[in-house]
């Protein structure tokens, strides 16, 4: 499949090494911002199309990769045709701003920068088969039920940064408490991928079941939560995902 990415910038350096683990997938890079361009294209071995009309006439899957305040410009006057598809990763774009892009089927995703590495939890709607087979390289594809719904998933993808803070936290605690730094980093994101694997192994039991079966009364863990929660430590959490909300609502 032949797949161009329209805005070759930070996101795209975490795409291509994920679409290329699908070894039938042709990538072709537009040529704004010639520098990043050429180090993408360099560390890959892949083409740089001379110019956006040509990236769009010769893909069949075009990923939108710019700032979401120049989404709709940067797909403005394009060739599109039908039986093409168009899938945006600008977060707070409505598709309805991208009807330039007709009568190319239309679609947004959400990745994050785990699609390097093939993890990324991929937030797609509408679940367009073209789209879904180009995403599935890059992790877990999600689909949602409408925009709305994207909107609300799209605040995981930045829930994913502030993880990583916490890792860095928890890490940064374990180290200034006189652990080498790699162990305490090693440790950390370990303990945090075994939390997340065991709720996804655990589908039958909800996830306040299985955070109450690792507190033993009296215990160590359960001395820390009640901790957290008397400092009522998530509510922060709970405000920064409506504030996330409410910006991607209002356009990005
Ligand atoms: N960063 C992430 O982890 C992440 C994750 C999920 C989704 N996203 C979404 O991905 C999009 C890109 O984010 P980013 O962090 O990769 O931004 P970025 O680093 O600024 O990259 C955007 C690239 O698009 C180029 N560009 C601008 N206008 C263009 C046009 N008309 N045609 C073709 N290319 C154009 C820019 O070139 P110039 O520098 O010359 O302007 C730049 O190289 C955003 O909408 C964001 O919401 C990002």
């Amino acid at each position: 499949m032949k797949i161009g990415i329209l805005g070759v910038g930070h996101l795209a350096g975490y795409l291509v090494p994920g679409l290329l683990r699908e070894p039938a997938f042709e990538l072709l890079l537009s040529p704004r911002n010639a520098e990043k361009a050429r180090a993408l294209s360099e560390r890959h071995d892949l083409p740089v199309a001379p110019d956006a009309e040509t990236l769009v006439r010769r893909s069949e899957v075009v990923l939108l990769a710019v700032h979401p305040a120049k989404a709709a410009d940067a797909v403005e006057g394009l060739p599109w045709r039908a039986g093409q598809t168009l899938v945006s990763l600008c977060a707070g774009v409505p598709l309805d701003s991208l009807a330039a892009a007709q009568p190319a089927a239309l679609a947004r995703a959400m990745p994050i920068t785990a699609a390097s590495i093939g993890e990324s939890p991929t937030s797609l709607w509408p679940d367009l088969p073209a789209a879904r087979q180009v995403l599935a390289p890059l992790g877990p594809v999600i689909a949602l039920p409408g925009e709305a719904a994207f909107e609300t998933a799209t605040v995981a993808a930045a829930a994913y940064g502030w993880l990583q803070g916490l890792i860095g936290a928890l890490a940064e605690w374990e180290t200034q408490a006189g652990l080498p730094p790699e162990t305490a980093r090693a440790l950390i994101a370990q303990t945090t991928r075994a939390a997340a694997a065991i709720v996804q192994a655990r589908p039958e039991a909800s996830v306040e079941a299985l955070t109450r079966d690792v507190c033993t009364p009296g215990g160590i863990t359960e001395l820390g939560l009640d901790h957290l929660e008397r400092a009522e430590a998530f509510g922060p959490w709970r405000e920064a995902c409506d504030a996330v909300l409410a910006r991607l609502e209002g356009g990005g």
